[in-house]
């Protein structure tokens, strides 16, 4: 499906103008106190104020739900509160957290039913760009708007609130109407394909919203992928910005990236940091189609003034992986349209014909679709384990640990020698083997899944264990 504002604003009533949504975008911040978040269906409109209203399910009402800033090191405690009429978690991505507050519904907790209320309460020890999620039928909850902003803050900030801009994107499905559509979740072609691709970006909830810059100062532009299944192309060197961290970890000294397109798959971040010019106002694009499409513009006022000298954003302490010493495990991805579906298994027996169509199960890890019985390794505390991802597939994956972030130290055989970056989600490609390496210092069970959330619901999820 490709992204066209142009085919959805045609079917608007009356073609008439659009305004931009008033910010339904709330921010607060970690205290003492447990925040409330409740989960409810709440009538929104995704394409401006005036717009017909979609069925979206919420935390506060707040499309993105509110953005949780706090301190490195400090407490997080918000209690959710499930009105919705299914069961529900919270999954904080990201963050190394306490294996019980992972909030995967049947590994590291139960499902809040409905009417429930359920306690998270965790210290968040990296500062960085991180976000929060729905981890039940994911791919249904988070495409209703169950997602928001987790933002941890250095101890000495380099950018104070003025300075610092989360941009949270999103990829709607719209139907003509212009509403979320509904009738395509859970679609099977969307599930064996590239999962659920929308035609509607909003940037905090809002329709390609400005933000005012002034010339000379130094801004850090978070920005967050929380669609389901698209991986957004941007050029952050079109607007002339430098690279300051991935998926929440420094990249060391800001540079520019040099090469475009920059693929932000979905739940990956990358923090920005742009000087703008005087008179210089510029737009972020989205360029996998044919057509870029701005999703969101930034208006420049003021002159230049003498440049600051731009610094790297602090390490986090992130244990280095002991490469000699580590486990490697492979992991072969199967499965797919066009791809290889023979010697499938799904709860102990091997799929064929219908079976595919029946449980919704059509992609493997090592020939297992979904949550085998067993986990996919075991190791102890504090071993480096390396995770060889092989893509046998004819699609991109996002894949995602949950609970710890690795090093990429090599993809296709090629050892990559520069940077070796943090990341807790990575793309890969078709054909593609990829390393990543971590140390496994957080005892629990934990989950390892491709991001894209169709192809989770359809078997790409496993789960290994640190004892
Ligand atoms: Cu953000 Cu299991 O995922
Ligand atoms: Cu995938």
């Amino acid at each position: 499906m490709r992204l066209s504002r142009r085919q959805v604003m045609r079917t608007l009533a009356g073609g008439a103008a659009l305004l931009v949504a008033p910010p339904l975008w709330q921010v607060v911040q970690a205290q003492e106190d447990f925040i409330e978040f409740t989960a409810a269906p709440s009538r929104q409109s995704l394409v401006g104020p005036d717009g017909p209203v979609s069925d979206l399910w919420l935390y506060n009402g707040s499309t993105p739900g509110p953005e949780i800033r706090l301190k490195q090191g400090a407490r997080v405690r918000v209690r959710l509160i499930n009105n919705l009429e299914e069961p529900t978690t919270i999954h904080w991505h990201g963050i190394r957290i306490v294996n019980e507050m992972d909030g995967v519904p049947g590994l590291t907790q139960r499902a809040v039913m409905p009417g429930e209320t359920f306690e998270y309460d965790f210290v968040a020890p990296d500062a960085g760009t991180y976000w929060y999620h729905s981890h039940n039928k994911t791919w249904s909850q988070v495409a209703r708007g169950l997602y928001g902003a987790l933002i941890v803050e250095e101890p000495e900030t380099p950018f104070d609130r003025d300075h610092d801009l989360t941009l949270v994107i999103d990829d709607w499905r719209l139907t003509s109407e212009g509403v979320l559509d509904l009738a395509t979740l859970g679609s099977l072609t969307d599930w064996s394909h590239e999962g659920r691709l929308g035609n509607w970006l909003t940037v905090n909830g809002e329709v390609q919203p400005s933000f005012n810059l002034n010339a000379g100062e130094a801004y850090r532009l978070r920005l967050i992928n929380t669609s389901n299944s698209r991986i957004l192309e941007i050029d952050p060197d079109s607007f002339g910005a430098s690279l300051l961290a991935y998926d929440g970890q420094s990249t060391g000294a800001p540079k520019p990236l040099g090469y475009a397109p920059h693929l932000l798959g979905p739940a990956q971040r990358i923090d920005l940091l742009v000087v703008p010019e005087a008179g210089k106002d510029f737009v972020i694009e989205e360029i996998s189609s044919m057509e870029a499409y701005p999703f969101a513009s930034f208006a420049v006022s003021g002159t230049n003034k003498p440049a600051s000298p731009l610094v790297a954003l602090p390490a986090n302490p992130i244990p280095e992986p002991d490469l000699e010493n580590a486990v490697n495990f492979p992991l072969r991805m199967s499965g797919g349209a066009m791809g290889r579906i023979e010697d499938i298994y799904y709860q102990g027996r091997k799929l064929q014909g219908d079976d595919f169509r029946n449980t919704g199960q059509v992609w493997a890890f090592n020939g297992i679709a979904n949550m085998g019985e067993k986990p996919f390794f075991t190791v102890k505390t504090g071993e480096t384990v390396i995770i060889e991802t092989i893509n046998d597939t004819r699609f991109m994956h996002a894949m995602h640990v949950h609970g710890f972030h690795f090093r990429i130290i090599s993809r296709s055989g090629s050892t990559i020698d520069e940077g070796r970056p943090w990341r807790d989600t990575f793309l890969i490609s078709p054909n593609q083997t990829t390393r990543v390496a971590f140390v496994a210092d957080n005892p629990g069970k934990w989950l390892y899944h491709c991001h894209m959330l169709e192809h989770a619901a359809a078997g790409m999820i496993t789960w290994f264990v640190v004892e």
